[in-house]
Order: structure tokens, then C-alpha cells, then sequence
């Protein structure tokens, strides 16, 4: 059975007109690294709160369909035992931190001391986390004396200590400089890696072209396409609906060099390929 499961899934916030999640069916396995793009107000965050149980949990509202993750049912379910499968981050690290704690051990530690987890277990996870994220270095230091990239991976970790099976989040990068925008992906690619399930809101398509599996287009709370980067920055309409393919897609599409399906090329390698074979042809 797929990882998670959305059948029909539709949303109105309260007091609101028009429906934020519009009718989305769709899976995804376990393992996938997912992209989600479109412009603003396209239901991005809606559907990642959805996916963490913030709706309807939190969020009241109108709900209708269903989202089952491990075949548990969203709506159904306790938010804390959502929380145990679905991990969240968002936009700004500064709102994920404690602002309690003095090092980023114990920031790490926080969530699992809510849940009395023994002190052995504790450490092995979080030498785990931070090892994965390549953040062995910080582990000292204050929390908010740390770069952007350095502060979304500590973000990260805490997430990650709580063992969750999938990650939601939701503009990660968009506060960070190219530096700590590549450090988030190389450490989200790891966990990915892992077998870690990955949805990720992100506006920069090269970032997304490069490291996601299937690439979900939302506008109007629907979903216009959930397919392959290649396949989905190959679409002709994307200016129209807000989203900027890859530069190397919009140069092909210029140049007209696609592949023999054609299918545009979305990353440098894919654009350098296409290239070489036009020159040899002729
Ligand atoms: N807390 C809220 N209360 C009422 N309406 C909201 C709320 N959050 C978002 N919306 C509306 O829901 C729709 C989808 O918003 P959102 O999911 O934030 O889009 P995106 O993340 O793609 O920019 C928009 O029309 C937005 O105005
Ligand atoms: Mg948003």
C-alpha cells in the first residue's frame, strides 16, 4: 500500500468563501522525495497542514475526502499520534526553536524529554540527527547563533529525532541565502536517501528539478499536474500559472532542444547532455 493516500481531499477555511483545497486525489509512495510548486495562494500550505493533521485538527473548517498516511486516517486521528508519523517544518527556523534552550543538544532533546524517552535512546538519536544533517559541529552552540542553513538543519533535526516516516515542508529554503538553500537540499537528499518520504514546498524549480522524484503543480486548490520534473517543466502553460521553469529548461525552449519524446532538459547535466547531442548530429 502507498505511503499516503488523498482521495477527494477538499478544505474551506472558516469563514471563507472559496475552497483553499479543491477536490486533490493522488499518492505517493514510500521513499519519494516530492515537490510542490505553484503560485501564491495555490493551496501549497493548506495541503501541507492537511498532511500534517493541522487541518482540520487545528484549522477548523470544512473537510471533505480523506488523507491516510500508513493507513491511518488524518481526520480520524489525534494530532499527537498524526505528530509520531508526520514531521513539519516551515519557512522560518526561528518559529520551529524552542527559545528556551542554550545549545542545539538540548533544543534536540525538548521534544523528546515531553515524551519521556530514556536518556541513552535520546543521545543515540540525536548523534544520529546531527550527523545525518552534517550539523555534528553545533551541537554547543546557542541555537540563535547560527546561520540561516545552519539554523533549518537544526529545524530539521528536531524534527527528526521524533523518528517520523514523512517530512512536510513547507518553504524551507526561502529565508536562505544560496549557501544554506544547497545545505538543506544535500541534507533533505540524505534523508530521502534513507527512505525517509519527503514533500516540499519550494519555488526555486532548479532546486526541485534536481532533487525531487515527481514535482506536484497546485493552482486554485487542484492539482494541474503531478508528474517528473522533466515532464512537468516540459508543460507549455507554466508562466500562466505563477511557477518559472528551471533556467536550463527556459534556454532549451528557447533553442528548441528537447530529447526525442520531447521532453525539455530541467538540470545543467540534462541541458549539457541534449547539447552534445546536437552538435554530434551535425
Ligand atoms: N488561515 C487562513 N484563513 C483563511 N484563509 C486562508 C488561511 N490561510 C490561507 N488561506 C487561503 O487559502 C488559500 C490557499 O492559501 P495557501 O495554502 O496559504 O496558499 P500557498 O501556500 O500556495 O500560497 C488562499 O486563498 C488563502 O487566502
Ligand atoms: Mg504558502
Amino acid at each position: 500500500m502507498s505511503k499516503i493516500i488523498v482521495k477527494s481531499l477538499k478544505y474551506k477555511y472558516p469563514l471563507t468563501e472559496a475552497l483553499a483545497l479543491n477536490g486533490l486525489t493522488f499518492q505517493i509512495e514510500r521513499g519519494e522525495f516530492i515537490g510542490i510548486i505553484g503560485r501564491n495562494g495555490a493551496g501549497k500550505s493548506t495541503l501541507c497542514a492537511a498532511l500534517s493533521g493541522l487541518v482540520p485538527h487545528f484549522f477548523k473548517g470544512a473537510y471533505g475526502g480523506s488523507i491516510l498516511i500508513d493507513g491511518i486516517n488524518v481526520k480520524e486521528s489525534k494530532l499527537s499520534d498524526i505528530a509520531r508519523k508526520v514531521g513539519i517544518v516551515f519557512q522560518n527556523p526561528f518559529t520551529q526553536m524552542t527559545g528556551a534552550k542554550d545549545s542545539v543538544t538540548e533544543e534536540l532533546a525538548f521534544g523528546m524529554e515531553n515524551l519521556a524517552i530514556p536518556k541513552t535512546e535520546m543521545v543515540r538519536r540525536i548523534d544520529d540527527a546531527l550527523r545525518l544533517l552534517e550539523i555534528e559541529n553545533l551541537r554547543d552552540k546557542n541555537p540563535f547563533e547560527l546561520s540561516g542553513g545552519q539554523m533549518q538543519r537544526v529545524a530539521i533535526a528536531s524534527i527528526l529525532v521524533m523518528l517520523p516516516e514523512v517530512i512536510v515542508l513547507d518553504e524551507p529554503t526561502s529565508q536562505l541565502d544560496p549557501q544554506g538553500t544547497e545545505e538543506v537540499f544535500k541534507a533533505i537528499k540524505r534523508l530521502s536517501n534513507q527512505g525517509m518520504t519527503i514533500i516540499m514546498v519550494e519555488h526555486k524549480t532548479e532546486k526541485i528539478a534536481e532533487y525531487a522524484d515527481r514535482v506536484m503543480l497546485l493552482d486554485q486548490g487542484q492539482i494541474v499536474a503531478f508528474d517528473p520534473p522533466a515532464k512537468l517543466f516540459s508543460l507549455s502553460n507554466l508562466e500562466e500559472r505563477g511557477v518559472r521553469p528551471p533556467v536550463f529548461t527556459r534556454v532549451a525552449k528557447g533553442l528548441d532542444i528537447h530529447d526525442q519524446v520531447g521532453l525539455y532538459p530541467v538540470t545543467l547535466e540534462s541541458t549539457v547532455n541534449e547539447v552534445q547531442k546536437v552538435y554530434e548530429s551535425h
